[in-house]
C-alpha cells in the first residue's frame, strides 16, 4: 500500500479560515464527539486540530495524523494549547505508521468523506483499535432523500465539488462503509450543520466497536 501525497493548498487554507467561523456551530458536536474517551486515542486526518481542545482530561495520549502539509503545521500550533499531551505526525489515514491493536480508541470527522479509499482506511483502523475498542465518528453522509442523492452522486461523479473541497465526496453511506469493514454500530444519529439544501448534508455522529 503506498501512502497517497496529500496536497491541498488553497483547500487547506480556505478550511483553515472556515473552520474557525463553524466552531460555534460545531464545538458542542465537537465534545459530543470525543467526551468519555481515554487512554491512547489516534486521529486521522486531524486537519488543523480543531478537535484537540476538546479531548477530556481522562485521555493520555492523543495521536494525531495529518497529512496536508499546511494543515499539519496548523494542527501542531494547536497541540500546543491543548490541555491534554497531542503528538502530530504525517501520515494518511493508510496505512497508518502504528503497531496492530495499539490505540483504545479512534476518531474520524469529516475525514472519511475525503480519504480516496474509505475502506482501506477502516480496514487499517480497525486493525490498529484493541479489540472491542471504539471508533469514534462524526461524517457528513448520503441522503436519503432521493432527489438531493442524486445531486450528490452527479457532484461527486462530476469531480467538481471533491476538486473544490480537497478531495471531499458528497454521496458516501459512511455507516454502511463502518459496518462492512467489520464495527458494530453502537450508536448513530443526524444532525444537521449548515444550511439543509447543502451538498454536503446530512450529518451523523456515533460510535462504532471494533
Ligand atoms: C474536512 S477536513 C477535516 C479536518 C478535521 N478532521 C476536522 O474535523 O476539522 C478533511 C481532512 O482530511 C485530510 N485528508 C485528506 N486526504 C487524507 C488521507 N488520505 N488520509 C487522511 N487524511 C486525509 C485533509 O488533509 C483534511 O485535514
Amino acid at each position: 500500500m503506498n501512502p497517497p501525497e496529500v496536497k491541498h493548498p488553497l483547500f487547506a487554507r480556505f478550511f483553515n479560515r472556515f473552520a474557525g467561523l463553524m466552531e460555534r456551530e460545531l464545538g458542542e458536536r465537537r465534545r459530543e464527539l470525543l467526551a468519555g474517551l481515554s487512554g491512547r486515542v489516534l486521529e486521522v486526518g486531524a486537519g488543523n486540530g480543531m478537535n484537540f481542545r476538546h479531548y477530556p482530561a481522562t485521555v493520555d495520549e492523543v495521536v494525531a495524523l495529518e497529512p496536508e502539509p499546511y494543515l499539519r503545521s496548523k494542527a501542531e500550533l494547536a497541540a500546543r494549547e491543548a490541555a491534554v499531551k497531542v503528538g502530530v505526525g504525517s501520515a494518511a489515514a493508510y496505512p497508518l505508521p502504528l503497531e496492530g491493536e495499539s490505540v483504545d480508541a479512534a476518531v474520524t470527522s469529516l475525514v472519511l468523506c475525503t480519504v480516496p479509499d474509505p475502506q482501506a482506511a477502516l480496514a487499517e483502523l480497525r486493525r490498529v483499535l484493541k479489540p472491542g475498542a471504539e471508533l469514534r465518528f462524526m461524517e457528513h453522509v448520503r441522503s436519503d432523500r432521493p432527489r438531493k442523492a442524486r445531486v450528490q452522486d452527479w457532484s461527486d461523479r462530476s469531480r467538481i465539488w471533491p476538486r473544490m473541497a480537497g478531495g471531499c465526496h458528497c454521496a458516501r453511506n459512511t455507516v454502511a462503509a463502518i459496518e462492512a469493514a467489520g464495527f458494530e454500530i453502537e450508536s448513530v444519529r443526524d444532525f444537521g450543520l449548515g444550511p439543509s439544501w447543502g451538498i454536503t448534508y446530512p450529518h451523523v455522529i456515533g460510535v462504532a466497536r471494533a
